[in-house]
């Protein structure tokens, strides 16, 4: 090596997540795919580390401002362990890697896909149910398995939920949420987060942040959203659940149960195709008979209206900064951005406070921006989170 003209990386990328922007979809979208298949398939099987180095190098292809040629163009960048840069070279190399396909087409994955698929099932019920056997909805409704409330909305509305939502959808998701949260109390705030706030053009669910501008006026509020949204016919199914978040004296941020906050909704809403009224006009001005045969394919079955995932959280003012930063996303630049606090800044951050454990104090913030500064990262918008 010695005594070689010293090659500049074809890339410069730093290591963690956080530090980099990340546009959608990136400029490696047949990489970052195949290595999102291996993430995938090891979190499926329960091997959260593998997956996570898996995620790491394709979060790193994902955040590259061109396309990557060939293999030499990976000297010097990090985040690329032995196995990820096997399957890359493959894919330069033939345009195919074997190892993904035969995941792609193995039973255990697909099953465990499908099933995972139903709205309630986590990898650890899906794993048991595969064991037995069990590979298909049929298979399932027939093993005689009882299924808890979540997971029977999850069969029933199993095709529309498993339908990309699109950004238009979303959209109308916004005015309803928006709607019924201003008329249970005029002031709140709707956000929305997640991959739409990050500017996909599709997601699984869509999700929004809540709050309230007077500290306190938010307590409460979910369950007055709840109930307006039912008087409506909006919901087709939802679960709240109550976070008692309590800051502590040794800054973990430990739930206790002297203070409710951060209540938090998974629901399921029944999306009519009239939700957007000017929209549904306008099309039909142009085209009468496309809208009808649209209408007709929005829900499974030729019903006019389709099941939509939706998730509702309700922060106080006080830590919306943090909810916020932590309900955006991705939920790989959400641990990157945990992980480089803690170990380059002695820092713990959630989504309700950042800690620091030299100066034994929290740290606040009223905006994402202040949240960089405290941890000494150049702001990334939300747009440049998709890693
Ligand atoms: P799609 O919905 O698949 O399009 O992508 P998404 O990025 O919106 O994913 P998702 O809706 O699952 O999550 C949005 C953000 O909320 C991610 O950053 C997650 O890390 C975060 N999130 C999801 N569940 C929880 C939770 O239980 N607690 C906290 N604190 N954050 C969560
Ligand atoms: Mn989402
Ligand atoms: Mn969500």
């Amino acid at each position: 090596q010695q005594g070689d003209p010293v090659e500049a990386p074809a890339f410069l990328a730093a290591s963690y997540a956080c530090q980099r922007n990340t546009p959608q979809p990136g400029h490696n979208t047949l990489l970052t795919a195949a290595l999102s298949v291996l993430a995938e398939s090891a979190e499926l099987n329960g091997d959260e580390g593998r997956g996570l180095a898996f995620r790491r190098s394709e979060g790193l292809l994902r955040s590259l401002d061109r396309r990557v040629q060939g293999p030499a163009e990976l000297r010097g960048l990090p985040c690329l362990g032995d196995h990820s840069q096997r399957v890359i070279q493959d894919l330069l190399e033939n345009g195919v890697s074997s190892e993904v396909e035969e995941t792609k087409s193995s039973p255990r994955y697909r099953a465990m896909k499908l099933l995972t698929g139903i709205f309630g099932v986590g990898v650890k019920t899906a794993k048991r149910w595969f064991t037995e056997g069990i590979c298909s909805l049929a298979q399932l409704e027939t093993s005689g398995h009882s299924l808890n409330a979540a997971q029977q909305a999850g069969i029933k509305y199993y095709t529309d939920l498993n339908q990309p939502v699109s950004r238009e959808e979303a959209d109308a998701v916004s005015v309803m949420v928006e709607g019924v949260v201003h008329s249970v109390l005029p002031g709140a705030r709707v956000t929305l987060a997640g991959g739409f706030r990050r500017g996909k053009m599709s997601g699984h669910d869509v999700d929004f942040l809540i709050t309230h501008p007077d500290e306190g006026k938010e307590e409460g509020l979910i369950h007055k959203i709840i109930a307006c949204l039912e008087s409506r016919g909006l919901l087709l199914y939802q679960q709240t659940t109550r976070n008692t978040y309590r800051e502590s004296a040794k800054g973990a941020g430990r739930p206790s149960s002297s203070m409710d906050r951060f209540d938090r909704c998974f629901s399921i809403f029944k999306l009519t195709n009239d939700s957007s009224p000017e929209d549904t006009r306008r099309a039909q001005q142009q085209d009468p008979e496309r809208v009808r045969v649209e209408a007709d394919q929005t829900g499974s079955g030729g019903r006019p209206w389709r099941a939509v995932r939706v998730d509702l959280v309700v922060s106080p003012i006080s830590q919306f900064a943090f909810a916020l930063l932590g309900w955006t996303g991705s939920k790989l630049f959400e641990r990157e951005m945990r992980r480089w606090a803690v170990r380059e800044r002695s820092m713990s951050l959630s989504s309700h406070a950042l800690y620091d454990r030299n100066q034994e104090r929290y740290l606040r913030a009223s905006s994402e921006e202040e949240i960089f500064a405290h941890l000494g990262l150049e702001y990334v918008s939300p747009t440049g989170r998709n890693a």
